[in-house]
């Protein structure tokens, strides 16, 4: 609730022009490092119906990684990683895509995706590429998404219309 992303939105340290000039970095480090914060974040996450009904919990590398083994355990569920591109031995699915900042290239592991469901988290939803590329990867790997988990939302970016028919939740958004 709005406790929670009073709390969240306390711990984010803003960084000016990183990675690139002209762009204001959200650091959740101070997040993460934070027991009471971190606990809160996993648990509201984990009281979701699409997180708790999910076989799998999905996180994209890096960051969104901590936050996906994390809910995983709370929800007695396994994890996939998405992984950045030539990480994972094959079979693989693959999909490149557009970044705030660059591009980049994905994968998630043919195989354990057939017919599970699973719910995705990441650390922030951003332009939405990363996160539109890893629905599409997943669902061509047979997965199901039972919805889609993020820390933060920097809604300016517009990136929830890229992610238009799934369950979002975002725990804070600015
Ligand atoms: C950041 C962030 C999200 C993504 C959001 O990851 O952790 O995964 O960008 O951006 P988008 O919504 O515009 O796609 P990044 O690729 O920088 O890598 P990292 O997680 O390994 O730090
Ligand atoms: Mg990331």
């Amino acid at each position: 609730g709005e406790e929670l992303a009073q709390l969240i939105d306390s711990m984010l340290r803003d960084v000016p022009d990183f990675p690139l000039p002209g762009v204001l970095f959200k650091d959740i480090a101070p997040l993460l490092a934070d027991a009471a914060a971190f606990n809160a974040c996993i648990d509201a996450f984990a009281d979701l119906p699409a997180a708790f009904e999910a076989d799998l919990i999905a996180g994209v590398e890096a960051r969104g990684f901590v936050v996906a083994a994390a809910v995983a355990r709370a929800v007695d569920a396994g994890v996939v990683p998405v992984r950045k591109a030539g990480k994972l031995p094959p079979p693989t699915v693959s999909a490149r895509y557009e970044l705030e900042y660059g591009s980049a290239e994905i994968e998630v592991p043919v195989g354990l995706l057939e017919g599970k469901r699973v719910y995705l988290v990441d650390d922030v939803l951003a332009t939405g590429g990363t996160l539109a590329a890893t629905i599409e990867l997943l669902t061509r790997a047979g997965a199901t998404i039972t919805g889609v988990g993020v820390l933060v939302e920097l809604s300016f970016l517009n990136g929830r219309q890229r992610l238009e028919g799934q369950d979002l939740t975002s725990l804070l958004v600015l």
